[in-house]
């Protein structure tokens, strides 16, 4: 299969009418699957309504059919259509948050959509996405669109248009190119349809925030904290976002972290060093990648899955990455990493 290129500029006036975009919207009213830009990552866009549409989404990504996919919508009235009841918390939240980088489960009205897209499951996961070019598409194509992370499956999330085509090229009908996606990271994803609602996947939307809006305590799921492996998500039970070299997360000093490499160099072996700006002078190593200032991890979000994919092309043997605070975003960034890590970690303390 050709895969079209469309390149996009968001700022432009009336995306609506923008002839690429609505040939692309053409190729999702015609059951076809279409990359494009959100204020997260790149999704993988299909007629949710359509089993035919839905199913290469999994055939393109090599995904696990039991896997549920994301319901993306440009306007509140789509989300009536697909759902039984929006709870009084989802509307605050709704009302906070979107458009942008939250989804959100609700109980699905059957019979509507794709039963694809929620794998058998009676909730359907849900967000409006902010990025312009994502919603103009929507709307032009006057459909709810399923779209998962436009990678391979086990591969990082795609935050361009390039990384798109690595890993699907030929498999897709086309990429909209609207430029580096936003956040870097996919959207958070909370579960509020029970008493107390439950982050499934953290991001940028923190958890702090969220209670903020809803006054109310909320936990992370047990999977999240690394208790269990039965997640509520079933995305999350897979390992993700894996490098080809095996990844640990080394907690200590650079000092420290420098010894390591230097003992794993002199093995033959070569490793690569996720750092932070700040540090990333105290090593020497075969590849030293730079993901951004301590003090910025807006930034590290941003840099992080392209750096992952710097490591694959440059075929390092081993990473070492660095860890990152656990506050605001840095509760996603290192959610990634311990599953790239495969949770592996290597700790100074535990070594002195
Ligand atoms: O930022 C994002 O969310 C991106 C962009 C493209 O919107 N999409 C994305 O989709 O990350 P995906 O398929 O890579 O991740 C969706 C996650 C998976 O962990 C999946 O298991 C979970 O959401 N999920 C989907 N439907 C669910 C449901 N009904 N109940 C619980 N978890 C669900
Ligand atoms: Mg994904």
């Amino acid at each position: 299969m050709n895969t079209i290129h469309w390149s996009v500029e968001k700022n432009v006036d009336n995306l609506d009418r923008y002839p690429q975009i609505v040939e692309a919207a053409q190729y999702l009213s015609d059951d076809q699957v279409v990359a494009f830009p959100t204020e997260t990552v790149y999704g993988l866009g299909a007629n949710a309504y359509s089993d035919k549409a839905v199913a290469q989404i999994f055939a393109a990504k090599g995904r696990p059919a039991d896997n549920p996919l994301i319901v993306h919508i440009a306007e509140y009235q789509q989300l009536e259509k697909l759902v039984i009841e929006v709870s009084e918390q989802a509307k605050l939240l709704i009302k906070a948050f979107w458009p942008g980088p939250l989804t959100l489960i609700f109980p699905r009205k059957p019979g509507i959509l794709s039963e694809l897209v929620t794998a058998g499951l009676d909730t359907v996961a849900i967000r409006m996405p902010s990025h312009p070019i994502a919603l103009a598409l929507i709307r032009t194509s006057g459909l709810p669109i399923a779209a998962p992370s436009a990678n391979r499956s086990g591969k990082p999330s795609p935050t361009t248009a390039q990384h798109v085509e690595q890993d699907l090229s030929g498999k897709i009908a086309g990429i909209v190119d609207g430029g580096a996606a936003g956040v870097g990271l996919e959207s958070t994803v909370l579960d509020c349809t029970g008493q107390k609602p439950v982050i499934l996947r953290p991001g940028d939307i923190t958890k702090e925030e969220m209670e903020v809006v809803l006054s109310n305590k909320m936990s992370l799921a047990s999977n999240v904290l690394g208790k269990s492996e039965s997640p509520r998500a079933p995305g999350m039970k897979y390992k993700h976002y894996s490098p080809n070299a095996p990844l640990y997360l080394v907690d200590g000093e650079s000092t420290w972290i420098q010894s390591l490499i230097k003992e794993k160099r002199e093995q033959g072996v070569k490793v690569g060093v996720l750092a932070s700006t700040e540090t990333k002078i105290a090593y020497d190593a075969d590849l030293v990648l730079d993901c951004g200032s301590r003090k910025n991890l807006a930034a590290v979000a941003r840099q992080l899955y392209d750096n992952l994919r710097k490591f694959d092309q440059t075929g390092v043997d081993l990473i070492f990455a660095e860890v990152f605070p656990k506050s605001g975003v840095g509760v996603a960034i290192m959610n990634r990493l311990e599953k790239a890590a495969g949770h592996h970690w290597i700790f100074q303390k535990d070594q002195s």
